[in-house]
């Protein structure tokens, strides 16, 4: 066998920002969230909880918060996949001992959750629903903490919008970069990258065109030079730790 269902699956992917109003049926949601909880997790740790959305009100807060990201709004479910460290913390204090709180508890909280939504995803792009991450949870987490009840030792490390895609607003699938530049035999590569670069740019650049946007000259790389040489939530650092995450501490 040389492929599978899965494989169609997560070859088709697109991200979808137009949802119907149709709702997803419980029991839709529930096996796609049944499912996802298979996913694989740092030692048995499970260090993330999935906070399930449908509250109009809420909704449209959470878009604000996002930089008035409308999908958030018109998505049927929103789901908020979170880091969490509150649980593991009772666990440690039912065994009289002290959490470990650094930077290496951070990342397995939040590798965790990520892997959870991404099995949510397939699950649900399998289905036949859409989705978009919301990475843009990360704006405010601490007032989307506060919104969505989170306790200490939580955050929201992405969310992502659920429901039936409008048919006629799917896009093209979006141009990768170079297999030969991300997958890399036995040692990385590192011959210089710049002419695939380059060549991705063009790629993308056909790509807007074909849509009718508006195109910065180097469709990819400009637009990722530009973001990386920003500031990218420096305040997060003390947000987070407000959170309790201990991302600093030193052993
Ligand atoms: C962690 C993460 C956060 C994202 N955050 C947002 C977001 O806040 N808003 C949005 O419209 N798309 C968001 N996206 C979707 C990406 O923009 C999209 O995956 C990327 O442009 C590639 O397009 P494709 O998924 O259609 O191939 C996010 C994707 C990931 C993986």
């Amino acid at each position: 066998m040389e492929t599978s269902s899965t494989l169609n699956v997560q070859s088709q992917h697109v991200t979808i920002r137009s949802f119907t109003n149709e709702d997803i049926p419980e029991k839709v949601l529930s096996n796609i969230l049944e499912a996802g909880r298979r996913a694989p997790t740092s030692s048995n740790m499970q260090a993330y909880s999935v906070i399930v959305v449908k509250d109009p009100a809420v909704k449209k807060e959470l878009a604000v918060l996002a930089g008035n990201q409308k999908q958030i709004e018109t998505c049927p479910v929103f789901l908020a996949f979170c880091a969490d460290l509150h649980r593991l913390n009772k666990v440690c204090e039912l065994h009289d001992v002290e959490m470990t709180n650094n930077l290496e508890t951070f990342l397995v909280s939040t590798i965790d959750a990520s892997l959870v939504g991404m099995s949510v995803q397939t699950g649900a792009e399998s289905m036949g629903l859409g989705a978009v991450m919301i990475g843009a949870m990360r704006n405010h987490p601490g007032d989307v903490a506060r919104l969505l009840g989170l306790p200490p030792h939580v955050y929201v490390t992405y969310g992502m919008c659920l429901g039936w895609p409008v048919k006629q607003n799917i896009p093209p699938q979006k141009p990768r970069l170079p297999k030969d530049i991300v997958i890399h035999n036995e040692q990385y590569n590192q011959t210089d990258p710049t002419d695939k670069i380059k060549s991705h740019d063009d790629e993308l650049a056909q790509h807007y065109l074909a849509l009718g946007k508006n195109l910065h000259s180097a469709a990819w790389s400009g637009v990722i030079a530009r973001s990386l040489s920003g500031t990218m939530r420096p305040e997060n650092l003390n947000i987070l730790t407000g959170l309790g995450f201990n991302i600093c501490q030193k052993p």
